[in-house]
Parts: C-alpha cells; structure tokens; sequence
C-alpha cells in the first residue's frame, strides 16, 4: 500500500508532489509527508492522519529547490503517528518507502550495535541509515544505493534523494509498483499512473529489480546489479476522470448509485447487439486458440474479488460444464499448487496491483500456463502483464470498499461463462441468444434494487443495536452473503459473519439469539426451499430475520422482521440484485454509527503489501 511521489522539474515541487498524493490516498491515510530542498538543504513536513493535515501544515510552508519526494502511508511497522510517517531522514538523506523490508530485526540490531540513533519504529528508516552510512564511502547516491539492495530482504520499493545532491533522485523497485513519468525538462516518480498523468503522458514502466536515476532532466534505468537498461518510453491513453461526487455525501453512496450505469458500461464492448452474439477479439488476438485448449479453470483472487471468483465458479460450472477452483492469491503461492497448461488462470482485481494476486500471476506464468484478467485499472500490473484480459470498465473506484467492481465483475463472469458454454457447445444457439438477452436487458433491474437507499436509511438505527450479524445463502447467494458480511465488517466494524445456509447447523448456529440479525439471501432458484429450512432452524433460536428473496415471497415474508423484495431475474443475475441491498445496508449502518465510510479505518484501496 503507500503512496510515494518524487518530483524534479521546473513546476513547484510541492504542489506536484501533494496533487501526486492526492490521487495515491487511497494506497493509505493514516500520516503523510514530504521532503523538499530548500535553501541547500532538504525541509521535511510530516502529519499524523489524513492528508489534508499535511496540505494544513504545508500551507504557509514553501520551498526554493526543484526536487522533493512524499509519501502517504499505510502503517505495517510502528502505529500511525507523526515519527512513524515519511520520508525519514538521515545524516541529509530522504526516503519514503512502500512494502516490507523482512529482514528489518537483523538490520535493526546491527544499526544500534554500531552506535545509530533509530528514531521510529519503521523498517523503512533503517534503509535510510544504511544508505547514509554508504552514501559517506561511495560519495554517490546512485552507487550508495546499488550497494545496500543486497543486504535488504523483502518486496518494497524505495525512493531517495540526499541533500548532498539537490537535483537527483534514486528509486528501486521491487513488487509495489513504480512508474516513471519524462515530461518537458521534468521527472515525476510515483506508485502509480494517476499521480503522474496530469504531467505527463510519456511513461517509462519500471520492473521488478529495477533501479532508476534520475539526474536533474535526464534519468537513466539500471537492473539492480548496475546494468544500464534501454526500454521505451510509452505514449500512453488515459481520460483523466474528475473524483467528484455529484451531489452524494461520499463517493461509496454515488458508486453504489452508479451500478445500473457501470454493468451496461461493463457489458458494451463484449455484445453485437445486432447480430446477438458476444464479441471476445478485444481479449486478444488469440482469445480461440487459448480457450478451446481450456479443460479446467483456477481463479485467484483478494477480498471482495475474492468473492465474485467464488459466484464466477458456479456460473462457469453450470453454462460451461468447466471445473472451476477458486483460490486466495495469499494462500495459493505458498502451497506449491500443481500448475497444469490446459488450466485458464483467471485472475481478478479491480486495482490489478495486489500483491498476492500479482505474485501468484509471476508464478503461474513462470509455469507457462495461460492467464486472464478481469480487471479495471488499464496499464495496471496485472493488465500489463496477463494473455487475455476482459475488463471492469466501471470508471475509477474511490470508495475503499469496492461496490461497482464487483457488480462489474459479475456481469462480466456472466459474459464469459455464457461464451465459454457456446464454446463448448453446452448452450445451443437458441439458449446462447436467450442468455445474452437476459444479460443486456438486465441492468435497469438494478434501479429498483437502489430503492431500498430510503429504507436502511430509516432503519440504520435500529440495526445497529444487534450484537452481531449472521449473513447466509446457499449456492449463488452463498458467495453474496459473505460479501455482505465483509461489507458490513469493513464499514460498521460490527461482528458479521457469511456463511453457507447449510453449514450453519455446523457451529455457528450457537451464536444465535434475539440479539443475532439473520440476513438471509434467498431468491428463487433451485435452492430456495433448502435455504427456506435453514431459515427455519435460525427462527426456531430466536434470530431477527432480514430476508433478501423474489418478489413477495410469502413464505419468507412470514420470517422476516423485514423482507426486501428483488425483481424476477434468472439464476446467474440475481447475485448482481441481492448485492445491492446488502452495499446500502453497510452504507447507512457505518455513517449512522459516525464512521468515514470513504477510508474506513486500517483499510487501502490498494493492497500492495502481503
Ligand atoms: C472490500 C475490498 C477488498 C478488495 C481486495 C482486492 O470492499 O475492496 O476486499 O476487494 O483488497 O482488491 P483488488 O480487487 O483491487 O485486487
């Protein structure tokens, strides 16, 4: 997570680097800062919390030098708190840092062996010491820092600059992303292309085990042995949206709002409305030739990515007739999975730079199985670096809890199962039309849904005096119950729990009581009466029921406490309906109980550490 910036160039150095920072806090919020040169020397701000406390700070504060370099961070070592915040500074070297340095307690107790004065709790400050050290012997900063990569274990990336040095910058990367942005007699630096594109087009993509010098206007790329390295700079696309929230009081609200909007957007480029069919060149050009070989399909994704996997596994499963696993990117590399080339690998993120998930994609490619992702961030890691690629097209996502996304991702997975089932000749043409029908004509469903906006806002109340919440649903639903749970989690930071309707019986029916709200999934489709059961079993124990169910489903409406009807849709688009209440109700039930439900505490948009 963090976001780091570094600027040269002939602007204010703190008004590009804070914009920089603005458009990376959502990689993290709990303290920020800068380092700036000024009058020959390097000028630090930092400030615990939002980044509107350092722009506060910054305000009457102002710099003669052209280079500097900020950061916004995201806590891993030591709390949030102004001598934990970046850059930290050594003997007149500046370093901000994102990601992890494992061997830090080694490092740490050589440094205070040897007589240093550690001022913070970060790892991040003992690379800034040994860089200092180094920086007395080699009388370079360039060298200073191809010296101390050896000794550092972990995935991170680091910018500095030194005093000694007023128009240089060395960056280093290794995992969390770095980019390069060359613009007219300018260098900007930063973890990611929204702090760079209002500058500059031109990018220069930096890889993993990749050092970048940056000297006054020019800049030159090293591996990390010292090698000089040719790579183009590329010209890249990119409309720069406005993060504006169109009259709703947090962009999480406008996202939700948005659905109907984004799931057309998402589905547009993949239908021939016309002649009815789904158009997948746009995923590559050898989009046939891969998935025809495909006997078997593993999904690797985070959170709520995670999650849409899981309904993608059943949506697959039942149009394609594939097996499909689903697996946490966190768990899946360090189990040695057993990687198979007639295996689609099919990796799912809006950010397309979590860590996990980035690192389990490096190790299936290293295997030389096919990838895919479905993601949302163009030229993100993943995007840049996967065989097929389907995308969100959902605009930017601000709110740390993902919403649209997921929605996207939903419609999305419907698109391809339907055409991997045409495919493999298990949907004949009459059902391959039918299906792409109900897709396109689905997301105006979506706006009767937002309706229940009105209703959790009048009960947020009321619901947030439960203990806990038991979140439940069986096949489709199952993966929506969990969503609604962490969204709840997340938000509320109340106690909620998904789980599968027919595992309840298994231990968490224990929990149960008066206090317990029952949020229930439930539309029609070829479980329904089993989930009906399990309801029973809950409302025998006194659970408060919250039913999610088909329009005015009799049976469920006599359960419920309050029952929250869906428009009739088929099977595989009901996950899209039954989301949507469950987004709204951890909507209203955070901001009634007072929270930021646009940063929700400990939490990054962007989770770019292990
Ligand atoms: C929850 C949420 C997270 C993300 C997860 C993966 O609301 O947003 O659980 O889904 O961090 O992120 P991406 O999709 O960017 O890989």
């Amino acid at each position: 997570m963090c976001g780091i910036v570094g600027y040269y160039g002939h602007q204010n150095p703190k008004n590009v680097i804070m914009s920089g920072l603005k458009a990376l806090e959502y990689r993290g919020y709990d303290s920020a800062g800068v380092a700036i040169f000024d009058k020959g020397g390097v000028k630090r701000v930092r400030a615990e919390g939002k980044l509107e406390k350092l722009e506060g700070q910054l305000k009457n504060v102002n710099f003669t030098g052209h280079t500097g370099i900020g950061h916004t961070r995201w806590a891993t070592h030591g709390i949030p708190s102004e001598r934990n915040a970046h850059p930290h500074t050594v003997d007149g070297v500046s370093l901000v840092h994102n990601g992890i340095i494992e061997n830090y307690v080694e490092i740490k107790n050589e440094l205070l062996k040897s007589g240093a004065k550690i001022q913070s709790d970060t790892d991040s400050e003992l690379v800034a010491h040994l860089i200092a050290r180094s920086l007395k012997k080699t009388k370079s900063l360039l060298k200073s820092v191809f010296a101390v990569l050896p000794k550092l274990k972990g995935a991170f990336s680091i910018v500095v600059i030194s005093e000694e040095y007023p128009d240089e910058i060395v960056a280093f990367k290794n995992g969390p992303p770095l980019l390069l942005g060359v613009g007219k007699g300018e260098n900007i630096i930063a973890s990611d292309l929204q702090a760079i594109v209002p500058y500059t087009k031109n990018i220069l993509y930096i890889e993993d085990n990749e050092v970048i010098h940056v000297d006054g206007k020019e800049y030159a790329l090293y591996s990390h042995k010292g090698k000089k390295i040719k790579r183009k700079v590329e010209k890249i696309q990119w409309n720069q949206e406005k993060a504006e929230k169109q009259g709703y009081p947090h962009f999480m609200l406008k996202e939700i709002y948005e659905q109907p909007r984004t799931v057309a957007q998402a589905l547009q480029p993949y239908v021939d409305l016309e002649k009815m069919q789904l158009k997948m060149e746009s995923l590559s050009p050898k989009y046939e030739d891969i998935l025809s070989k495909v006997n078997r399909i593993v999904v690797v994704a985070c959170g709520t990515s995670y999650y849409s996997g899981m309904v993608g596994e059943y949506l697959i499963e039942k149009l394609a007739k594939i097996p499909v696993e689903i697996e946490l990117a966190s768990e899946f590399r360090y189990r040695q999975p057993i990687i198979s080339k007639s295996t689609l690998y099919l990796f799912i993120s809006q950010s397309g730079e979590t860590a996990d998930t980035i690192a389990a994609m490096k190790l299936v490619k290293e295997h030389g199985a096919p990838t895919m992702a479905l993601c949302n961030v163009r030229l993100s890691t993943l995007d840049r670096s996967v065989d097929l690629k389907m995308y969100m097209n959902c605009d930017s996502e601000i709110g740390v809890a993902s919403t649209k996304a997921f929605t996207s991702s939903l419609i999305l997975l419907n698109v391809f199962a339907t055409y991997l089932g045409y495919l493999k000749q298990e949907l004949n043409q009459k059902e391959y039309v039918e299906q792409i029908r109900r897709i396109v004509d689905f997301p105006s469903l979506i706006d009767k849904v937002l309706a229940y906006n009105s209703f959790f806002k009048s009960t947020a109340e009321q619901l947030k005096k439960f203990k806990g919440f038991l979140y439940i649903g069986r096949g489709v639903s199952y993966p929506i119950a969990l969503e609604g749970a962490l969204k709840l989690k997340e938000l509320a930071y109340m106690h909620a729990e998904g789980y599968s309707a027919g595992e309840m019986k298994h231990g968490p029916i224990a929990l149960i009581d008066k206090k317990m709200a029952i949020v229930v999934v439930a539309p029609e489709d070829d479980v329904f009466e089993k989930t009906l059961s399990n309801l029973e079993e809950a409302c025998a124990r006194g659970g408060q029921v919250i039913a999610i169910g088909t329009e005015q489903n009799e049976k469920m409406k006599k359960l419920a406490l309050h029952y929250l009807s869906l428009p009739q849709a088929h099977w595989s688009l009901n996950p899209i309906l039954a989301v949507v209440p469950l987004q709204l109700m951890a909507y209203h039930v955070s901001d009634s109980l007072g929270y930021d439900v646009d940063q929700p505490r400990n939490l990054a948009k962007s989770v770019t550490v292990e």
